[in-house]
């Protein structure tokens, strides 16, 4: 196991460009399922996680073809729709697969997902949605099997369906039964689905692959079943969250930092809450009348000391989960109290332990933290429990005085691809080391 070795307080200086987003690929490349003809993504990130989906969907018949951050999946053996606990276990986006396969093949059978540290991870909505298109759902040792209605001629049947939990919409929940909806018979409506943009991502590849969706990026999403999906080449949206990571980690650096490829118009509320801390994001030449884009270049101006702010995590458009652990970090120098309350998963708190561990002053309540700035953090051994915890704890220790040591950088390759160099490449004290 590899542990990440930094050296805080080097502003961080230089360029650095988005990849394309991890939680959009995941289910795009699941969605190769649907054909058996090529479907081609580009702007792959080089992630464990891209890894694992990549074994997993071989193991479902699907031939790959890489080429640099290109990828093209083909769907060679519809005989194969068993989606084995070992692969499913690493990596909960392997549920993704089920909503494909049962629409495609008739029957699948896929591992329930593994535990997750960020807290509980059901697949509740995902088959309740795909049981509102007519599938037959057991569960059994483990594994879900979805078999299609044998009087529907073996095919999903359109419906009309809700798929809120007590959290709000589920962004994979939404991906899945679209996907599935897309090769039913009728038209199936989805209420309360997620906004997300991966998820609107997700779609518009569907749509090139013949489907009939309208309301994409909308919590109604109508889709019009068609009897068969043919190849597409997609371009991957960029990842907003690995953006706003740079972001944070340019600011609490005190840096100077311009970002390519930027998804500006993904990350309204993040950025609104930046900038009431002092850290702004904008084109150099056009600070005036700037239209927020998908492939925007940017500059990132913090000011030298942070307001604390209120942030509350919600669905799309809202402040997204995945830079809660990244934003308290940042949080952790403010002057002053802020609050940090997290609706979509209301136990991704692990990073609340080792930021204290680096002096941060934060205390939890239920599923809202209070952040006391403190002058400075200080680096200290701290480990990482999940990826955005990971995240967080790097932007931690670039700003610490001293050296912070994380372990267990794994987490962190599951969603950054190779966040040391650039880093090192920004002028940051980081290195990579096999753990003793
Ligand atoms: N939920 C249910 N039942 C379900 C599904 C979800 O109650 O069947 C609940 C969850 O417990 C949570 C809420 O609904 O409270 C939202 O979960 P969602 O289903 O949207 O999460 P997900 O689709 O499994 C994706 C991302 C997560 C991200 C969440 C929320 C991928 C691979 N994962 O997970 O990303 O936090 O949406 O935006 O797309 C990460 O990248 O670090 C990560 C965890």
């Amino acid at each position: 196991m590899d542990s990440f070795i930094i050296k805080g307080g080097r502003p961080l200086r230089g360029t650095v460009r988005i990849n394309g987003a991890k939680n959009a690929c995941l289910p795009l490349m699941a969605a190769a399922l649907l054909t058996d003809q090529p479907v081609t993504l580009r702007g792959v990130p080089a992630l464990s996680d891209v890894r694992s989906m990549e074994k997993l969907l071989a193991t479902l018949g699907c031939e790959l073809t890489a080429d640099g951050t290109t990828r093209t999946l083909r769907g060679t053996d519809d005989s194969k729709n068993v989606a084995d606990y070992d692969l499913m276990r690493t990596m909960r986006a392997g549920i993704c697969t089920l909503g494909p396969l049962v629409a495609a093949r008739g029957t699948a059978t896929v591992s329930m997902p593994g535990g997750c540290a960020i807290g509980d991870r059901p697949v509740d909505l995902h088959l309740r949605g795909l049981r509102a298109l007519g599938a037959q759902i057991t569960l059994d040792a483990g594994y879900i099997t979805a078999t299609a209605p044998a009087d529907n001629g073996g095919r999903l049947r359109g419906g009309h369906i809700f798929l809120g939990g007590p959290n709000g919409s589920t962004a994979l929940g939404t991906a899945n039964v679209m996907s599935a909806a897309a090769l039913a018979t009728g038209v199936t409506v989805i209420e309360c689905a997620a906004c997300e943009p991966e998820i609107e991502d997700v779609g518009n590849l569907l749509i090139a692959m013949g489907a009939k969706i309208t309301g994409l990026g909308s919590p109604r999403v109508t889709i019009e079943g068609v009897d068969k999906l043919g190849g597409a080449t997609h371009d991957v949206i960029p990842d907003r969250i690995e953006a706003g990571t740079y972001v944070m980690a340019a600011a609490i650096t005190g840096g100077d930092v311009v970002l390519e490829n930027f998804p500006t118009v993904t990350l309204g509320a993040a950025l609104d809450r930046l900038n009431e801390v002092g850290v702004t994001v904008r084109p150099d030449d056009q600070p005036a009348g700037f239209v927020p884009g998908m492939q925007d270049t940017v500059r990132v101006h913090a000011a030298r000391r942070f307001n604390p702010v209120q942030v509350v995590t919600q669905p799309h458009p809202g402040f997204p989960t995945d830079l809660q652990a990244q934003m308290m970090a940042l949080l952790t120098v403010a002057d002053g109290n802020a609050i940090v309350t997290e609706k979509i998963f209301p136990d991704r708190f692990l990073h609340v332990a080792e930021l204290l561990r680096m002096g941060a002053d934060i205390t939890r309540v239920g599923p809202s933290a209070m952040i006391t700035g403190v002058r400075e953090l200080v680096g200290a051994p701290v480990m990482c429990s999940d990826l955005r915890a990971s995240a967080g704890l790097v932007i931690a220790g670039l700003a610490a005085k001293g050296t912070t040591t994380l372990n267990r950088v794994y987490h962190l390759d599951r969603g950054y691809e190779k966040m040391e160099v650039t880093l090192q490449a920004l002028g940051a004290d980081i290195e990579r080391v096999k753990e003793s």
